[in-house]
């Protein structure tokens, strides 16, 4: 027998009983309960206790700071898979076969390229533009390059466009950056793997092969694992969102990225280093967590929605952090980042509202220490995130449940009046 909620409003006299199914109620058949003439509805600002979809792609326990793509843990994904092989394994379910990978490796390296009009975009943007709204507006763009994108029923064309953009994503960053430093561009080089030819389109000066610590290569690798997906956060929605009303793959992902780069959401890691640089110093650390207490200043790259415990990601991001200084050197901002987290795993503040560090906190660090600028953190979290913004695109289109996204309102405006002449307002 089905799991039932009894619900029973007093006034009304009104009587339900709803079907419980998978630990939820159908919002709609809360409609069955009438109050003062009208169904019954939710009000959930934020979608903090309401699922907009069923998704097999990526499972969180925030309480016990578990992540995972299609089942697999993300500490091993991490340690063991490649971006490529994780980017096909959140679109396909599964873990490729040597054959498939090298065809899904080769169909990626044949699309990097872009189109050679969108530079022409690129160029009527100001020296200054922030790369992201030039990611944003240029993956808009991409559809009037690849308008069969439309065609998203055909599997066929979905694979192709979902292959072109996890292609060309870090081309278009790469582009995005040098324009901003005056550089020639850097065409990709098909010799590279994925990371490595990324890292050759930012950083190649007049040498004639660009060639990468591979430690280094390798840690762009696992930050690219740790983003590639979030399940509903605010971009994958944003992107269903669009995707609702009969989207191609691009027009959404640009929604993603505009929804991403919110200081609350991937523009967090540029805010952390922001932060840090405000603080400066260790010493500094406790007037700026007064500053937070007293509702002043967030600390960002603390918190989430989700994870009430350590963000699993943060785990392998400050290992990571270790690996890379040894490469690079310190970043004395380091000590102020730790000198935080102690704050932040032992102040009441935090500790009663279970503020975690989340990915965000550590990465930045990492970023520089690599060599890019603040502004291009949000961009690297974009590219890996390509990837499972296209998968939840796929399962979308995808789903006999689909619907329009059209939420409901609670009207808090005037009730109905007449119109008033200009020359009769007083
Ligand atoms: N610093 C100080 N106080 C905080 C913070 C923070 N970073 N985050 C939450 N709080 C407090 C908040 O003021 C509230 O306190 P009170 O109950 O006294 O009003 C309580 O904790 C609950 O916060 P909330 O804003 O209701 O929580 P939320 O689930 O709506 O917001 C969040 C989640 C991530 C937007 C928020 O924690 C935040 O703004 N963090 C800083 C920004 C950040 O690091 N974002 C990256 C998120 S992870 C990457 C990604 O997936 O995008």
């Amino acid at each position: 027998m089905a799991d039932l909620l009894q619900i029973r409003h007093p006034s009304s006299g009104t009587e339900a009983e709803l079907a419980i199914t998978d630990g939820t109620i159908r919002a709609v058949d809360l409609r069955e309960v009438v109050v003062d003439g009208e169904p019954l509805a939710t009000y959930d600002p934020g979608y903090v206790n309401t699922a907009s979809c069923r998704s097999a792609i990526t499972y969180i326990d925030g309480n016990a700071g578990v992540l995972e793509y299609r089942g697999y843990p993300i500490e091993q994904l991490a340690e063991q898979s490649t971006f490529l092989e994780v980017a096909w394994l959140l679109l396909n379910g599964e873990l490729p076969t040597a054959g498939e990978l090298a065809e899904w490796e080769r169909l990626i390296t044949e699309h990097r390229m872009l189109p050679d009009k969108l530079k022409t975009v690129l160029a009527g943007f100001p020296y200054d533009a922030h790369p992201m709204t030039i990611l944003m507006a240029s993956t808009a763009a991409f559809y009037s390059f690849y308008p069969d994108a439309r065609n998203f029923d055909d599997p066929e064309a979905r694979s192709l466009n979902i292959a072109r953009l996890i292609a060309k994503m870090p081309t278009l960053a790469a582009f995005a950056y040098r324009k901003g430093k005056a550089k020639p561009y850097i065409n990709p080089d098909d010799a590279y793997g994925y990371c490595h030819n990324f890292l050759a389109m930012l950083f190649k000066q007049a040498e004639r092969r660009y060639v990468a610590d591979e430690r280094l290569i390798r840690a762009v690798e696992v930050l690219f694992i740790l983003h590639a997906d979030h399940e509903q956060n605010c971009s994958t929605s944003a992107v269903r969102s669009v995707a609702s009303s009969g989207n191609d793959l691009y027009t959404c992902v640009s929604a993603g990225v505009g929804a991403l780069h919110g200081p609350l959401h991937g523009g967090a890691n540029e805010a952390v280093l922001t932060m840090l640089r405000e603080i400066g110093t260790v010493d500094r650390v406790p007037e700026f967590i007064e500053g937070v207490k007293a509702g002043r200043v967030r600390m960002m790259g603390f918190g989430h929605r989700v994870y009430k415990n350590y963000d699993p990601r943060a785990k392998i991001i400050k290992r990571a952090v270790e690996d890379v200084f040894e490469i690079t050197g310190v970043n004395p901002l380091l000590q102020v980042a730790q000198e935080l987290e102690k704050y932040g795993l032992t102040d009441e503040y935090f500790v009663s509202r279970r503020l975690y560090p989340n990915v965000d906190f550590y990465s930045g660090l990492i970023y520089e220490a690599l060599g890019f600028p603040p502004e291009m953190f949000t961009v690297l979290f974009a590219i890996p995130r390509t990837a499972g913004w296209a998968a939840h695109y796929q399962e979308f289109i995808t789903d006999p449940d689909n619907k329009i996204a059209r939420p409901k309102q609670i009207y808090t405006g005037y009730p109905t009046r007449s119109y008033v002449p200009i020359e009769d307002r007083g």
